[in-house]
């Protein structure tokens, strides 16, 4: 190879390294979703929207109000809280949880989640668990 033609093929090589180094750097991070979460910017604390549609009346979600069998209501959004309750872990405490089944959990779960990056978490939590919408 020739000797201009050996420098340009180190050239092109060094600009290709380099640019893969820096696409490497700024790329975002490849991290679980609970830690993206924790990084990203709040925009609203507005639960995610539910993905199941069927409808069920206060007086189906009464119905589940035991600890084995614990759905409640949040934000018209109807969740099934027994495999969450099983897993036996929230920061406050299952029984506080527990007290809710059966019920417009409304109040008591914007109360005890507050606004900003702890509310955003307990709904994203919760996602996995929706069962339908309140009529
Ligand atoms: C009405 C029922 C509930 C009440 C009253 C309640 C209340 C609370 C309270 C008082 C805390 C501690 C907040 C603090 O650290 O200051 C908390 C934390 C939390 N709750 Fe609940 N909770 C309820 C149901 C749930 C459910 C059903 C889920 C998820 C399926 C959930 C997810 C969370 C999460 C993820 C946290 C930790 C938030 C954080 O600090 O990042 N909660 N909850």
């Amino acid at each position: 190879m020739k000797r201009p033609a050996l420098i340009t093929g180190i050239v092109i090589l060094a600009v290709a390294i380099i640019g893969v180094f820096v696409l490497i750097i700024r790329s975002p991070q490849t991290t679980s979703p609970a830690t993206a979460l924790a990084v990203s910017p709040i925009t609203t604390t507005t639960p995610p929207t539910a993905s199941s549609t069927t409808a069920y009346a206060l007086t189906d979600v009464a119905n589940h109000n035991t600890k084995t069998d614990c759905w409640f209501a949040v934000d018209g959004s109807v969740y099934n809280l027994t495999n969450y309750i099983e897993t036996g872990f929230h920061k406050a405490g299952m029984d506080i949880v527990i007290k809710s089944c059966g019920t417009n959990a409304i109040q008591t779960f914007a109360q005890g989640h507050g606004k900003g990056r702890k509310a955003q978490r307990a709904y994203e939590a919760l996602v996995p668990f929706v069962v339908g919408t309140l009529k």
